[in-house]
């Protein structure tokens, strides 16, 4: 044996195919029927995507499975269904009556679980109270709530009357607050006192006052009482939910709307100004999370299924709430952080609720690495049969480590790519077919027409670095940008018309597999979660003694990318440490505590073209390398350069 062939725990080429257990019971149970499929999916896609639909309730066929004229796509016209009928009244009125939902644990170790015929009581009272509360179609309404079930809840009553929430994670600041009222034109919040995290109560309706200083259009705030932290009521604008539940009926008929009838706006970062509101709708939406979860997390009856993400992302979304229960499935839920009270909760979770299938972040398993492989070995979890991994690429000792440690060596891994903006899951491995290897999302779902091009438009050959695409429309994808029809077509239209451009790099190996490098614009990936530096740089840039920044991405051990920051301050300022962290503290406020500068360096001047555009490449490569080798003939000040190297040059 020679002596460089690396230990099968490291090997990071490795290819794992899915056991002979686990492929006999499978949906796609062998490459085979995947290519199958797959081919027909390409070839007749109405005819795919029609089958799929068909697996829930419509109330109305649909006369056309797909209306496209590039960017604009019209899935099952004249259909009409509901969607939180899909999820909650159907499974309820049937024999998962009395079957889990959801299982909730609250941080402090608070329990609940809620039936799918408790669900549907429990969201017809909240969909009376909404409507009670002068909430019709359309409204749009702004959710800022802890990982409770009343989250889910909320989203499924606005559904259910047609309302368009839209939900802002509870780390984001008052600012984010307000800038998502005034794009989305809210004029009803539902939130709560408060949500636990790491022993703490993260209070949550004293930020909504504070957006509300700002934004005087609200007229109604419903309050979950959570921790019983002390916070104000407005007598006039706010109630308690709990008070308005009491007094609602748990009948609730649950109306038809078209297909494409507006179902939430989700804001995420761009590489220019303000996050876009990414806008999905209905019918479509549903088809692709349904079927994603059906096909890539092989979802069964008997399944204990549990994502880790946060309600107020598109994972929560599509892969807590819609996909899931559209599939009648029992989930867990949990309210707190993974090392509360220590690195052991999860999988003290996974043991005592038998949880089967288990979606989390690579950012998650690199923290659980460092604490140690300890925590996983003092639980049993035999009961895992499927581990998927979502938000950036997932590095092979990551892969390696939760094959190991949290599969036990026999769960398949899905490593799966997808966007805030593609609704669903598009690229990853089917768990009883495809061959996986640590680091590849493999192969495109059913219906996706994957590419890697190069600048010219052709497409790149195998090794090839060059810009995803997808060349056809697909059901879940989005609709619009919300109020700007212009910059979606810009966005994701222009590149190559006709197509779409995800914004991330990739290439594919001579097995066709597809390898993400990560994003092409000016958006990071800081722990899993999507931040432009045009908005971490203009946070900077109000704070009073900030003249000009420039913010750039850094690798980082755990958190995948860092936020480095460069600063030049105005006159009368003077760079001290107590002003570095007032600066990291402000875009806390501003934007919310993820997107604080892990490194916040004053410079004299930032670098620049002649024309004066700051090179963020320079910037970039100085806080990657030390150093700058690249070509800087187009600078304008070749000294500056100069300081910021010797500001942060590392040894060597
Ligand atoms: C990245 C999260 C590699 C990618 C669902 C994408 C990934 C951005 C993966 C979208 C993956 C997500 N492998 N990269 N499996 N999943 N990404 O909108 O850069 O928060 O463009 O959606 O995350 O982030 P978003």
């Amino acid at each position: 044996m020679s002596a460089k062939k690396a230990t099968p725990d490291h090997d990071h080429d490795a290819i794992h195919k899915p056991s002979k257990e686990f492929s006999v019971k499978a949906r796609i149970p062998s490459m085979a029927a995947y290519k199958k499929l797959y081919k027909e999916s390409i070839d007749k896609p109405d005819k795919f995507w029609a089958r799929e639909a068909k697996e829930l309730v419509w109330q109305k066929p649909w006369s056309k499975v797909l209306n496209w004229k590039a960017p604009n796509a019209t899935w099952f016209e004249g259909g009409k269904l509901n969607v939180c009928e899909n999820c909650v009244d159907r499974h309820a009125a049937g024999p998962r009556k009395n079957k889990a939902a959801i299982i909730w644990e609250g941080e402090p170790g608070d329990k609940r679980t809620i039936t799918y015929g408790q669900l549907q009581k429990e969201v017809c009272r909240f969909a009376n109270v909404l409507v009670k509360n002068g909430v019709k179609a359309k409204d749009r309404v702004l959710i800022y709530m802890p990982m409770v079930p009343e989250a889910a809840i909320a989203m499924l009553a606005c559904a259910r009357i047609g309302a368009v929430h839209t939900v802002v994670f509870g780390g984001f600041a008052s600012e984010a607050i307000v800038d998502r009222l005034e794009d989305s034109g809210a004029t009803v919040i539902l939130t709560a006192d408060g949500g636990w995290r790491r022993g703490k109560v993260v209070p949550l309706k004293p930020v909504v006052d504070e957006a509300l200083v700002k934004y005087k259009s609200v007229r109604r705030v419903i309050v979950l009482n959570r921790c019983g932290n002390e916070i104000s009521m407005d007598a006039d604008r706010d109630a308690w939910w709990h008070e308005e539940v009491a007094a609602a009926s748990s009948k609730h008929v649950a109306k038809a709307f078209d297909s494409e009838h507006p179902l939430f706006v989700l804001y995420t970062s761009g590489s220019t100004g303000k996050p876009k509101g990414i806008l999905h709708t209905s019918g479509g939406y549903l088809t692709g999370t349904y079927s994603t979860c059906k096909y890539i997390f092989d979802m069964r009856d008997e399944d204990v299924y549990w994502c880790t993400a946060d309600v107020g992302w598109i994972t929560g979304h599509s892969y807590i709430v819609y996909g899931p229960l559209a599939n009648g499935v029992t989930q867990v839920m949990y309210e707190g952080a993974p090392n509360a009270p220590d690195f052991g909760r999860f999988w003290k979770m996974i043991e005592e609720h038998g949880v089967t299938i288990f979606y989390t972040a690579p950012t998650a398993i690199r923290a659980f690495i460092k604490a140690g492989d300890h925590f996983p070995a003092a639980h049993d979890l035999s009961s895992l049969r499927l581990l998927g991994s979502v938000g950036e690429p997932i590095n092979p000792e990551a892969w390696n480590w939760y094959h190991k440690h949290i599969g036990g060596g026999r769960c398949p891994i899905v490593d799966t790519w997808w966007q805030t903006e593609t609704g669903a899951i598009l690229i990853s491995p089917l768990p009883g077919a495809t061959p996986c290897k640590a680091g590849t999302a493999t192969h495109p779902f059913f219906g996706i027409d994957a590419a890697i091009l190069d600048d010219a438009g052709n497409e790149c050959k195998p090794g090839q670095d060059g810009r995803l695409v997808i060349r056809k429309p697909w059901p879940s994808m989005i609709r619009t940008i919300y109020g700007d029809k212009e910059r979606y077509k810009k966005t994701y239209w222009s590149d190559y018309p006709g197509l779409y451009t995800a914004g991330d790099g990739a290439r594919r190996d001579k097995a066709g597999n597809f390898w993400i490098i990560g994003r092409l614009d000016d958006v990071l990936n800081v722990s899993g979660h999507r931040l432009g530096t045009a908005e971490i740089e203009s946070a900077l840039v109000s704070h009073p003694a900030v003249a000009e920044a420039a913010v750039v991405g850094r690798p980082d051990d755990m958190k995948g990318q860092a936020v480095a920051a460069f600063v030049t301050l105005k006159g009368g300022f003077n760079e001290s440490p107590e002003l570095q962290a007032e600066l990291r503290n402000h875009v806390g406020k501003v934007i919310g505590a993820i997107a604080k500068p892990d490194d916040l360096h004053f410079a004299p001047g930032l670098p620049k073209t002649r024309s004066g555009k700051i090179m963020r490449r320079l910037l970039k490569e100085l806080v990657c390398t030390g150093k700058i080798s690249g070509n800087i003939t187009t600078l304008e000040d070749f000294t500056v350069i100069e300081s910021l190297q010797r500001k942060i040059a590392k040894p060597v």
